[in-house]
């Protein structure tokens, strides 16, 4: 548990002045971002957010569930004047502080957890990116020799030494018939699949090495994990292609030599346990009981001289950049991070540790992540204000207790917030938080997780709790726009009651057109679906909230609804029409406590007709259907 030290942090953001990781900064002085204009936009407004996913400075820091910039400037345009102040109390990755500033709005950005607040401030402080650059030159300089003793191997067609791009490995598992140990690869991995970069390149069932009993995945135990193949460069024999070679002697004695040094190695990495939780127990499992362990050992010694190296900088402002790109690479360098055959990974926001783990070049991966961080914030740098300070706070704390900020000095309120059960942030941030030291205070989370003894109720407080706080520091008759989405009654209702106890009116709801259905959204239920926009209006005496809908209502609605929709739409999922017919209860100040998503399905079901398409995406192999909704 996270003491108070840091829960009061305000970081200003003159970073020269301030190791926002490590200290904390107490100017709390907000005078210079609030105006005492009464102004406010009569109209609600909604927009699709979802503009802007495929960008460099989008994608220059992953967080769980962002929202582009460029889905947020119209909201910013509409509800603002240049100079007011914007407030994103559960802010994340800081995205909406992006959309403020390059719109010379000034912004307030809160978050519980503190590696939120780091990704937060750190996207939102862009420095000159010739010294980020030349940092990481230098970073360079400093780490070459040992990572290049850590990454070489022999070409097995010219037997020169060469780099070490990846190294592949599997699990090694226990026969249940001989009680022999064997390397999953052999027997299972369909090589020429692996070369051909395919998918389904492992056998559903295959014979155990030593008994020739027939396996499938799931029967044989696991007992730790193996090289098994290791890509590496070398152009005069494979151009740009990668060499694919078996281990060889060498190999595994360098593998060995860096788990000795690791052993004795004076550098310092986290070894914090992970807490019990969701995610986390799967990893557990398997015995990755720390977030030392979440990592093969060369990455995790890689990794701990990169912090020892960026820790001993001078200049705070470019210490913090580095800290910012090692955050980028931080989870996709653990065992989290699968092979697949075609190249990436995904950045699915759960823990789950696969079979087959891609460990990479620990450098190739931070100095491609450094360019693509250098790249976000030359753009950045050249439009935002030059006076950030009279711009921007960050602050790390929770959203029902925003004390910092005075009554009715924030002009518009830009949030997405955590939706119930659906991520669960803390345990999502616990590898990183490590590294920076500093933990949520899970207390506060506003989840719904039985692992922290939170049910829809304790969130519901929190909510409440958050929305009241808003309101007080929102001027009257005032904006918030949420980014929701749940399909389940009871967190839509949660959000109605605290929004009404709070004293908002749900102007508008809204939901948009995705054209492509993402494989996270087809492949599994509990997944994040559409996103919904939610306009509330800060108001002195909102109004009650009605009796829920009859079925009969909601047929009628959905029969009104289909026929206005195109004809391919995945508005015509269960899922899209889900989100129409809860918009349209909130849009009537009707109660949502009985619009759960397997009850609106099972409605579906007895009045409309159902046709499945099949998509082949988003990788080649896989093939997803997708259930659209007529009019009978
Ligand atoms: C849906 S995410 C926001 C993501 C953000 N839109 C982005 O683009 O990165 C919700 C955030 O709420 C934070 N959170 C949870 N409980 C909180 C609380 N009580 N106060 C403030 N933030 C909280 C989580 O840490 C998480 O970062
Ligand atoms: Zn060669
Ligand atoms: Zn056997």
């Amino acid at each position: 548990m996270a003491g108070d030290s840091y829960q009061d942090t305000l970081f200003t953001p003159s970073a020269d002045a301030s190791r926002h990781t490590r200290s904390v900064i107490t100017s709390t002085d907000l005078s210079a971002l609030i105006n005492d204009s009464a102004d406010s936009r009569q109209e609600p407004y909604a927009v699709d957010v979802d503009a802007g996913k495929n960008t460099t400075l989008y994608q220059a820091h992953s967080y769980w569930t962002k929202v582009p910039p460029q889905g947020i400037r119209p909201y910013i345009d509409h509800f603002t004047d240049p100079g007011d102040l914007v407030l994103d109390p559960f802010c994340g990755s800081g995205m909406t502080g992006i959309a403020a500033l390059s719109e010379s709005r000034r912004v307030v950005l809160n978050d519980l957890g503190s590696a939120a607040t780091h990704i937060a401030y750190n996207y939102n402080t862009p420095i000159d990116p010739d010294r980020l650059e030349l940092a990481v030159d230098k970073l360079e300089a400093e780490v070459a020799d040992f990572f290049e003793w850590l990454y070489t191997t022999e070409c097995t067609d010219c037997g020169e030494t060469r780099e070490i791009k990846n190294t592949i490995w599997s699990e090694i598992r226990e026969c249940p018939h001989c009680g022999e140990t064997f390397n999953l690869w052999e027997p299972a991995v369909i090589d020429e699949k692996v070369e051909e970069r395919k998918n389904g390149f492992v056998r559903d069932e295959f014979d155990c090495p030593a008994c020739e009993t027939s396996l499938t995945k799931t029967d044989p135990e696991y007992r730790g994990i193996e090289v098994s193949r290791i890509e590496y460069k070398c152009t005069p024999c494979f151009g740009r292609k990668y060499g694919l070679k078996e281990p060889d002697e060498a190999d595994r004695q360098l593998l060995e030599d860096v788990s000795d040094t690791l052993e004795e190695t004076e550098l310092w990495y986290p070894t914090d346990d992970f807490p019990d939780g969701y995610n986390t127990r799967q990893p557990i499992q398997k015995g990755l009981t720390s977030v030392d362990k979440f990592y093969v050992d060369r990455a995790l010694l890689a990794m701990a001289k990169l912090w020892d190296e960026i820790q001993r900088w001078e200049e705070d402002a470019v210490r913090e950049k580095l800290e910012f790109v090692f955050t980028a690479i931080a989870n996709r360098t653990t065992r989290k991070h699968a092979f697949r055959p075609w190249g990436g990974a995904g950045n699915s926001a759960t823990l789950f540790v696969p079979t087959f783990h891609r460990e990479q070049n620990i450098w190739v991966t931070y100095s491609r992540k450094a360019n693509d961080i250098v790249k976000a914030q030359t753009e950045l740098y050249e439009q935002y204000p030059e006076d950030l300070d009279n711009y921007l706070r960050v602050h790390n704390g929770s959203a029902t207790d925003m004390g910092f900020l005075p009554d009715n000095s924030v002009d518009y309120v830009f949030t997405d917030p955590p939706f119930g059960a659906n991520i669960n942030y803390s345990e999502m941030n616990f590898v990183w938080e490590s590294w920076l030291g500093r933990k949520t205070d899970v207390e506060l989370e506003a989840i719904v997780n039985s692992k922290q003894d939170k049910d829809v109720a304790d969130y519901e407080l929190l909510m409440r709790e958050s929305f009241a706080e808003i309101k007080r520091v929102l001027k009257d008759d005032h904006w918030m726009t949420l980014v929701f989405n749940n399909s389940k009654a009871e967190v839509w209702n949660a959000l109605q009651q605290s929004l009404r106890d709070a004293g908002f009116v749900i102007a508008q709801f809204a939901t948009f057109d995705k054209q492509q259905p993402t494989l996270q959204q087809i492949t599994s239920e509990g997944a994040v679906g559409q996103d919904v926009m939610v306009a509330c209006l800060n108001v002195d005496d909102p109004t009650e909230i009605g009796e829920s809908l009859t079925e009969d209502e909601i047929v009628r609605h959905v029969r009104q609804l289909l026929p206005e929709l195109a004809e391919k739409t995945d508005r015509r999922t269960a899922r899209g029409i889900y989100s129409s017919v809860v918009g349209f209860a909130l849009n009537n100040r009707r109660s949502v406590d009985n619009l759960d998503f397997e009850t609106l399905v099972e409605t579906l079901e007895r009045h409309f007709e159902a046709k499945t398409l099949e998509y082949e995406r988003p990788y080649k192999d896989v093939v997803v259907e997708q259930t659209l909704w007529y009019v009978e």
